[in-house]
């Protein structure tokens, strides 16, 4: 028996990188999937793969950024298999690469609003749902760079290290409530958000690779299964954790 074959699991941004391999990684292990993304073509992609290896999963379209297609998206996961149990809040973008004095308001409001104040969004519907079942795992998708700074990209460093406050706060929030938080910091991974930070050119990616003292990127696979992890039995003790994922960048 698989180790979630009850549990139903939403992911956002699940049509791409890190998100597509965690709705995958859910339904391996037994999960009922909604698959997120404002990307159509790329959510039925990832939706094909599940149903390829077995699994179950149904896409709902839905933009971060609009809350009433957030409330959807959960109402899509109690309508159609009854519950919530794990919440992957992933979709992001990477935002313009420009010192902070550069960013115009629509580019810093951009960052913001899909990677910080969509996760809010999500949470303050998931967060019920599970409350009005047998409780739940909200996991977040912050990034290193929500622990550290890094040059040219402020918007993301703050809506990231905003998704840490957030991660803890509601943590202490729910605790006693059998809700956990908890939020995954990856290194930089090899997706396409990072082929259009710029990464395609090797020398770039060569010199990204080296500021992680394993000298590589991240697989999307090695963050999915640290999501899956806080999901299991085996951290039920662990909540407000920011577990990093970074071939040892952030202990240099
Ligand atoms: N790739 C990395 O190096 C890295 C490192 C640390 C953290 N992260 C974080 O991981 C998450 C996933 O990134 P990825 O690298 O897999 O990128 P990706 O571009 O492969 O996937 C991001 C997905 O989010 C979706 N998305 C974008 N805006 C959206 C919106 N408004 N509403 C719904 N979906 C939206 C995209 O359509 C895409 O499918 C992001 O939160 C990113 O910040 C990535």
């Amino acid at each position: 028996m698989a180790q979630f074959d009850t549990e139903v699991a939403v992911v956002t941004g699940a049509g791409s990188g890190i998100g597509r391999a965690t709705a995958e990684a859910f339904a391996a292990e037994g999960a009922r999937v909604v698959v997120s993304d404002v990307n159509v073509e790329g959510g039925e992609e990832t939706v094909a793969r599940i149903e390829e290896a077995g699994g179950t999963a149904t896409f709902v379209e839905t933009d971060v950024t609009d809350g009433d297609a957030v409330a959807a998206m959960v109402e899509t996961a109690v309508s159609e298999y009854g519950r919530l149990d794990f919440a992957c809040n992933n979709a992001g973008v990477g935002g313009a690469q420009k010192p902070a004095a550069d960013l115009s308001f629509d580019e810093w409001q951009q960052v913001i609003d899909v990677n910080l104040n969509g996760v809010w969004r999500s949470m303050r519907h998931e967060i019920p749902a599970m409350l009005d079942g047998d409780g739940g795992v909200v996991v977040n998708m912050a990034s290193i760079l929500g622990k550290v700074g890094f040059a040219n990209a402020s918007h993301y460093v703050a809506a990231k290290h905003g998704v840490l406050g957030l991660t803890k706060s509601a943590a202490i929030e729910y605790a006693e409530q059998g809700v956990r938080v908890n939020a995954v910091c990856p290194g930089f991974v090899d997706t396409p958000l990072l082929s259009e930070g710029g990464l395609d050119d090797p020398e770039a990616r060569k010199g990204i690779e080296s500021l992680h003292p394993m000298n590589r990127l991240g697989d999307v696979d090695e963050i999915a299964s640290a999501v899956v992890w806080l999901c299991s039995d085996g951290a039920s003790f662990t909540t407000g954790e920011a577990l990093t994922v970074d071939g040892g960048y952030t202990s240099r």
